[in-house]
C-alpha cells in the first residue's frame, strides 16, 4: 500500500501542502481533483521527492519513502507519469521506448506493444509528430518498462478527444485489473467518477472530501463547491 499521513510540502518558502493524507491499494483506481492550483501535481511532485521540502509519513508496503530522491521512489515501484507526458519529440517511439528505465520484471517492450498495438504502427514516428492520445499511451508505455507497482497520472485526459480519452481509461481498468495502483490526477471530474474506486479532492493544499464516486454524487454541494460542476 502507497500511504500518506499528514503529508506537508513547500516549495522555497512557499507551504503548498497541508496535512494530506490518503491510501493507495494495489488494483485501485484512486482520482485526485481539484481546482487549478489546489496541489494536485504537488501531491504527485511531493510523493516522487520533487518538492524542496516534505514532511509527515509516505510510505510504500510500511517503508519510508522519504528522504529519497525521485529515482529510487521510481526503482521501488512507483512510476510518475507528468502532464506533459515526458515523451522525447525528437526520438522516434521505437528509441523512446528503447531508453525508458527498464528493469528486471518490468513489461518488455513486446508486452507494451501488445497493450497498445496502435503503437506498434508508429516505432518509426518522432514523439512530436504523435497525436496527444498516441503521446500519452507511449508515456504509459515507458512507465510500465520500470516495473511499477503504482503508477501516478497526471492529466491524462487532458487534450484529448472524448474517444482517446475512452480508449486511455479502458486502458487504466486494465491496468487496475493486473493489480496495478494508480492515482489519477483530473480536471474532468466525470472522466474520474466514471473510473475511480475512491475519489479525493483537494482544495488550497488539503483535502476536502474523500468517499466512493456514490458518495461524491450524493452530495452535489462538494461537487459545486470545489470542482464547480453539477
Ligand atoms: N515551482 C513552484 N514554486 C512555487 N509555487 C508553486 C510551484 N509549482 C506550483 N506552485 C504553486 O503551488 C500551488 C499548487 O500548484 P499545483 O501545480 O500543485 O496545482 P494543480 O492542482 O496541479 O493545478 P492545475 O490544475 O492547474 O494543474 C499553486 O498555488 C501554485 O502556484
Ligand atoms: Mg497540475
Amino acid at each position: 500500500m502507497l500511504r500518506l499521513a499528514e503529508v506537508n510540502a513547500w516549495y522555497g518558502l512557499h507551504h503548498i501542502l497541508y496535512d494530506i493524507s490518503l491510501e493507495l491499494n494495489p488494483g485501485e483506481i484512486l482520482a485526485l481533483l481539484g481546482r487549478n492550483g489546489a496541489g494536485k501535481t504537488t501531491t504527485l511532485r511531493t510523493i516522487m521527492g520533487l518538492v524542496d521540502r516534505r514532511e509527515g509519513a509516505i510510505e510504500l508496503d510500511g517503508q519510508s519513502l522519504l528522504g529519497l530522491r525521485a529515482s529510487a521512489v521510481s526503482r521501488r515501484g512507483i512510476a510518475y507519469v507528468p502532464e506533459y507526458r515526458g515523451i522525447f519529440s525528437d526520438l522516434s517511439v521505437r528509441e523512446n521506448l528503447a531508453i525508458a528505465a527498464w528493469r528486471e520484471g518490468g513489461w518488455t517492450i513486446e508486452q507494451v506493444l501488445e497493450l497498445f498495438p496502435a503503437v506498434k504502427e508508429l516505432l518509426d514516428r518522432k514523439g512530436r509528430q504523435l497525436s496527444g492520445g498516441e503521446q500519452q499511451m507511449l508515456a504509459i508505455g515507458r512507465a510500465l518498462l520500470s516495473a511499477p507497482r503504482y503508477m501516478l497520472l497526471d492529466e491524462p485526459s487532458q487534450g484529448l478527444a472524448p474517444i482517446i480519452v475512452d480508449k486511455v481509461m479502458d486502458t487504466l481498468h486494465h491496468l487496475r485489473g493486473r493489480d496495478l495502483g494508480i492515482l489519477l490526477v483530473e480536471q474532468n471530474a466525470e472522466v474520474a467518477l466514471d473510473s475511480a474506486d475512491r475519489v479525493c479532492i483537494i482544495e488550497q493544499g488539503g483535502i476536502v472530501f474523500q468517499g466512493t464516486p456514490l458518495e461524491l454524487r450524493d452530495r452535489p454541494g462538494i461537487l459545486s463547491t470545489y470542482l464547480s460542476v453539477g
